[in-house]
């Protein structure tokens, strides 16, 4: 199996202990554990949105460690997508132009071969056809759903078609049916071809992935892997099933 994520002894002071694990082409790894056990340092690190005291990251054959600011933020840009709980959208763009907006940053880093505004919206339209949010183009943020807001948010992080996506409790802050959307919607994303590292808290959203790592005081303390026909339509376990497997599995850990 191809590896597309790679981490290795990775430290962050005091925080994250040589944290070592790697991800495979097209993998869903959800990334579980208390409250303060670093979860979200642990992402940051890995996608180079914060600097790690020790370790190496690689994505693909680049080392993202040992890039400068400058090539780091290009690498998220082009090759990076990110869903976090706190969505970060603009306030005072519409829906359509804050899902634009990373592509219309990378068409400025592009030059030559910048992608036309029509294609573009084409690409954007298209986003948001798949996520069920068409009509909502020019809402703005306060006026649509967290549902809603997060499947935009999902639509923003693949404007540039990334290799990877980056989900830090995407579904933290909303009610169960929306979260179950949006959930969904990753899987779907994931389906397509591109790998997704999710923390998250809920037992019955990291059940949907392919594997779960638990995280506890900056160490990788656990691993479940769920088994790969499972992701199949025709599902050898029910999600409740799939979900007392990764609560009985927590238990074990003292969750
Ligand atoms: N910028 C920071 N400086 C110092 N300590 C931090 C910083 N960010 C997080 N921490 C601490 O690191 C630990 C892990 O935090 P975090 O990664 O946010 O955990 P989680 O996402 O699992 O809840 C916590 O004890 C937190 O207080
Ligand atoms: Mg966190």
């Amino acid at each position: 199996m191809e590896t597309i994520l790679r981490v290795e002894d990775l430290e962050k002071e005091g925080i994250l202990d040589r944290i070592s694990f790697e991800m495979a082409r097209g993998e869903m790894l959800a990334v579980m554990g208390p409250s303060g056990s670093g979860k979200s340092t642990l992402l940051y690190n890995t996608a180079g949105l914060d600097q790690p005291t020790g370790g190496r990251v690689w994505l693909r054959d680049t080392l993202v460690t040992g890039l400068s600011e400058d090539e780091k933020a290009k690498l998220r840009l082009h090759r990076m997508g990110f869903v976090f709980q706190q969505m970060n959208m603009m306030p005072r763009l519409t829906i359509l132009d804050n899902i634009l907006l990373p592509a219309i940053q990378a068409n400025r880093r592009r030059g030559r071969d910048r992608r036309t505004k029509a294609e573009l919206m084409r690409t954007a339209i298209g986003l948001m056809q798949k996520l069920s949010i068409s009509g909502l183009e020019e809402r703005s943020i306060t006026q649509v759903s967290g549902g809603q807001l997060q499947r935009a948010c999902i639509c923003r992080s693949m404007m540039n078609a990334p290799e990877i996506l980056f989900a830090d409790e995407p579904t933290g802050a909303l009610n169960r049916s929306a979260a179950k959307e949006v959930m969904r919607e990753l899987i779907r994303v994931n389906r397509e071809g591109t790998a997704v590292l999710l923390v998250t808290h809920d037992s019955g959203v990291a059940s949907q992935c392919d594997r779960i790592l638990y995280l506890l005081d900056g160490r990788i303390r656990g691993e479940l892997t769920m088994e790969q026909d499972e992701k199949a339509q025709a599902s050898a376990l029910t999600d409740k099933q799939r979900e007392d497997k990764v609560n009985d599995w927590l238990s074990g850990l003292g969750w």
